[in-house]
């Protein structure tokens, strides 16, 4: 039953769904865009568990050559609490050791403090690290600008 698989291109309006639930898309992130760059790309994937035809929980997973990272960690509103998120987790890590990732990081938005006792639970710690960031694009750092 918690069978993550890679998903495929066809499944990012499902993707976005599940993350805009989870509170997880901002106006600089296109969330179809980021899905299309991440199961396209040889180094990355978005590992999801599909359920009665459902999306109910997802991971998205990069190495870039130094670290793994992973991203919008999501389980739906509805099925939270029962094991699912650590299984995303469990299925990221797995994967990011298959690809060679010595280490698994992950960033944590200010506002989603609350989150922190999850990882917490997950053996995730603080890294005493300030991540710095600037799109490359102008048009979204002015958006991220104005929109935060
Ligand atoms: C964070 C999220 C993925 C957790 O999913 P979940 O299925 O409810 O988590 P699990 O049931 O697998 O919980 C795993 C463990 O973490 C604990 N836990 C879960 N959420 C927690 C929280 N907010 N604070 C403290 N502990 C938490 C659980 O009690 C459980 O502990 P246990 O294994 O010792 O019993 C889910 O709440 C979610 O989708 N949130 C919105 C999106 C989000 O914020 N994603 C993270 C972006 S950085």
């Amino acid at each position: 039953m918690t069978a993550f698989v890679p998903l495929v291109l066809d499944q990012a309006d499902a993707a976005a769904a599940l993350w805009e639930e989870a509170g997880l898309v901002r106006p600089w992130n296109d969330p179809r865009g980021d899905f299309a760059r991440a199961v396209v790309g040889p180094t990355s994937a978005v590992l999801g568990l599909v359920e009665d035809g459902e999306l109910i929980a997802s991971a998205m997973v990069g190495v870039d050559g130094h670290r793994g990272w992973v991203y919008y960690v999501a389980v739906a509103a509805s099925r939270r609490g029962r094991g699912l998120g650590r299984a995303a987790m469990e299925a990221a890590e797995a994967w990011l050791l298959a690809a060679g990732a010595p280490k698994v990081q992950l960033m944590v938005r200010g506002s989603n403090a609350a989150v922190l006792g999850f990882y917490a639970r997950l053996g995730y710690a603080d890294q005493d690290t300030v991540v710095l960031g600037k799109f490359l694009d102008p048009e979204l750092e002015a958006l991220r600008r104005t929109g935060a």
